[in-house]
């Protein structure tokens, strides 16, 4: 589909560790792609969470609807270990898979009527003619009505937007760092080549424009096409399927 990522377990670790400090308003993300998902408090549906990592966004979700089945898919067993344990009280209603992104088969396998799909930082490992492929097969994994969110690095239009957002994620970073452990520690970690938009490294990231990336969720089919929140080049963004 495209080139690969070489994302490794101790990758896995390091983001279990780090995850809540170095991805920005973590926790506003997961209310609002919450929000966005058309169903009731007591609705049943399925869903699926691409590249789940350790299941958080999942958490939320199942939090927020008890009634829902999710689908979570990763390439990292690491991952996988870490959210079955971490999602144990709603063991009935998880199914954890084993995928690569970077194969189409998984989506042969994925049942096409999800309330929601939801991906988050992984869909940027994907070049421009990946992400527009998945996207297409995705908005026909959707029941009507369903939702299609994903929360992502996209990519800057111009070297000053590329500056003040590495700005902007360095302050998040610095504060969360403060906020959950009371030390600079994970900001000095985080600052060792983490942010995307001062030391990119575009054979391993590879966010795309996001007025690219909602032209091809329209093309795609989906409506209500837009960026639902954007902060330090972090974006969620997605599109819902016609009833
Ligand atoms: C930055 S983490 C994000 C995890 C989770 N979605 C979150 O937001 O907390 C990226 C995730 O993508 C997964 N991943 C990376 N490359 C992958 C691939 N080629 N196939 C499947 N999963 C992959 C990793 O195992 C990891 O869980």
């Amino acid at each position: 589909m495209s080139k690969r990522s070489d994302w490794a377990e101790e990758d896995s670790r390091t983001f279990i560790d780090l995850g809540e400090i170095v991805v920005p308003s973590r926790a506003e993300q997961a209310r609002l792609i919450c929000d966005l998902i058309p169903a009731s408090a007591e609705e049943h549906f399925m869903g699926v969470d691409i590249a789940c990592g350790e299941g958080k966004l999942s958490r939320a979700i199942l939090e927020r609807y008890p009634n829902a089945q999710m689908t979570l898919l990763d390439g990292s067993e690491t991952m996988l270990t870490r959210a079955a344990e971490n999602l144990g009280e709603f063991a009935y209603q998880i199914d954890l898979r084993l995928f690569d992104l970077f194969s189409e088969e998984w989506l042969d396998e994925l049942p096409r009527r999800h309330r929601v799909i939801v991906s988050s930082l992984a869909i940027h490992h994907l070049d421009d003619d990946g992400k527009r492929r998945l996207y297409k097969r995705l908005a026909g994994h959707l029941a009507p009505g369903g939702v299609l969110i994903i929360a992502d690095l996209v990519h800057q239009a111009s070297d000053i937007v590329a500056n003040a957002w590495a700005n902007e994620w360095d302050r998040d970073v610095r504060e969360q760092s403060l906020a959950t452990t009371g030390t600079l520690e994970a900001f000095k970690q985080f600052q060792d080549g983490w942010n995307h938009y001062r030391t990119p490294d575009y054979e391993f990231d590879k966010p795309s424009r996001l007025t690219d990336q909602l032209d091809w969720l329209s093309e795609a089919g989906l409506t209500g096409v837009d960026c639902y929140w954007l902060r330090a080049g972090h974006a969620v963004f997605g599109g819902y399927r016609e009833l």
